[in-house]
């Protein structure tokens, strides 16, 4: 399994990409000697590994510890790393927290959500400098308290047209692939469709030319009930919790 790298990842349209989150040393180790083609250590690590009610919490410290424990663990994966929210609301905010997180944690690429006139100028910027981005559209947790909750994107004609607009102006301003986290089925088909670009789906139909989606959810490994679009495929939180039980149990006896 050759690590992946931008001129790879360019011909990889149609290919059924395969991405999933991490954030820890341990899980990192496995994921490395899997065929999975890359890692992302999303802010969603607020809400899974933190306890945060939104991702709006993350700071860019917390990204870097744990980018740079998934680092160690899987050096021969391409790594990208969230850039969390109140880290780029400006252009010159932007280049300077994605150069830290870039250098410090050694990751590949990093991904910002949203596709505002001021983003496409940061993505231009980075990607000049050598910072290959990742876009995300669609839902972008980081605005929920803006969008008003967490929802399915481009189900009217207005949204849909708006989604495709951003999709281009993305690949446009030099983004290497897009997360369509959350679009409507037929709006994620036809931007598939329209960009050279590789569409990295989560809850957006199965005609993206790839996938990602949260680690914890898919092991479950929390209490909480994953989001409807990712069913889980073993229980770990209840299995660890019936060992610990019985393991409990038989020392008090
Ligand atoms: O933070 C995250 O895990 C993400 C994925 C859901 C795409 O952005």
């Amino acid at each position: 399994m050759k690590k992946l790298n931008l001129r790879t990842i360019r011909q990889m349209k149609q290919k059924k990409i395969q991405v999933l989150t991490c954030y820890d040393y341990q899980t990192a180790c496995l994921l490395d000697q899997l065929d999975l083609d890359m890692i992302l250590v999303g802010d969603s690590l607020g809400n899974v590994m933190l306890g945060y009610e939104t991702t709006v919490e993350v700071s860019l410290d917390e990204m870097t510890v744990f980018a740079k424990a998934v680092r160690r663990g899987a050096p021969n994966k391409f790594l990208i790393v969230d850039l969390p929210f109140g880290t780029y609301s400006t252009i010159n905010q932007g280049i300077h927290s994605a150069t830290k997180i870039f250098q410090a944690t050694q990751a590949e690429a990093v991904k910002l959500e949203g596709a505002f006139p001021y983003q496409l100028k940061l993505i231009e910027r980075l990607t000049q400098t050598g910072i290959p981005v990742m876009g995300h559209i669609g839902l972008t947790p980081q605005s929920v308290h803006q969008l008003g909750g967490y929802y399915t994107h481009g189900k009217d004609q207005t949204d849909a047209e708006r989604l495709i607009q951003e999709a281009k102006s993305l690949e446009a301003a030099g983004a290497f692939a897009i997360v369509l986290e959350m679009v409507d089925e037929k709006v994620a088909t036809e931007i598939t469709k329209m960009l050279k670009i590789p569409t990295i789906g989560i809850g957006a139909g199965q005609e993206t030319d790839g996938q990602v989606l949260v680690i914890n959810d898919l092991l479950k490994m929390g209490p909480k009930t994953p989001p409807k679009f990712c069913t889980p495929i073993v229980d770990l939180y209840q299995i660890k919790k019936n060992y610990l039980e019985k393991y409990l149990k038989d020392q008090r006896i």
